[in-house]
């Protein structure tokens, strides 16, 4: 039940100078930070990240968003934490996403706004889909060494 998920501040959050209001959310839920850094990915890292999606249409302006300044990556730790931290990202169209999530709430572009201008849907943040995919990606962004085992405040609490 104790998982592991990666999240990615995408260069738009970066840039937005967001990183800390996103993380407060995470941060208010109890989710416990094990992993933080920060990297500007290159192409190779952008297809190695999105093997799923290289063939799709839109692949072209993902790298180029995903690679136009650094991200930074966290690996989050807790109940469900893939589950959990998904939901308060909200769906990956901002347009769509409910006031309350961090899409919904910090952006607002559609996929039929950004198909035409033939760029990436800017959403601040990527978060694993899944406990298999988050496995994967976070063997991807973190060496085992760079991952964090300790106690914070919401230990008695929520596990
Ligand atoms: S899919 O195709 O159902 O797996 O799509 P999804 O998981 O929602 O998103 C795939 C990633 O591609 C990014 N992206 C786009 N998807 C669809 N259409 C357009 N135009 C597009 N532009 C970018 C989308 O944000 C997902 O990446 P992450 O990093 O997970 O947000």
């Amino acid at each position: 039940m104790i998982e592991r998920t990666l999240v990615l501040l995408k260069p738009d959050a970066v840039q937005r100078c967001i990183a800390g209001e996103i993380l407060t959310r995470f941060e208010r839920a109890g989710l416990k930070i094990v992993g933080l850094k920060m990297v500007w990915i290159d192409k190779d890292f952008s297809k190695e990240h999105y093997a799923a999606h290289v063939d799709k249409a839109f692949y072209k302006g993902l790298e180029e968003f995903i690679t136009l300044g650094p991200v930074i990556a966290i690996c989050y730790e807790g109940v469900s934490a893939v589950e959990v931290v998904r939901k308060i990202v909200g769906p990956t169209e901002p347009k769509t996403a409910p006031p309350g999530t961090i899409r919904g709430d910090y952006a607002h572009h559609s996929y039929h706004f950004t198909d035409k201008k033939g760029k990436a849907i800017r959403n601040l943040i990527h978060a694993s889909g899944n406990p298999e995919e988050a496995k994967v990606e976070v063997a991807l962004w973190f060496k085992e060494t760079d991952l964090h085992t300790y106690g914070t405040v919401h230990d008695g609490h929520v596990l």
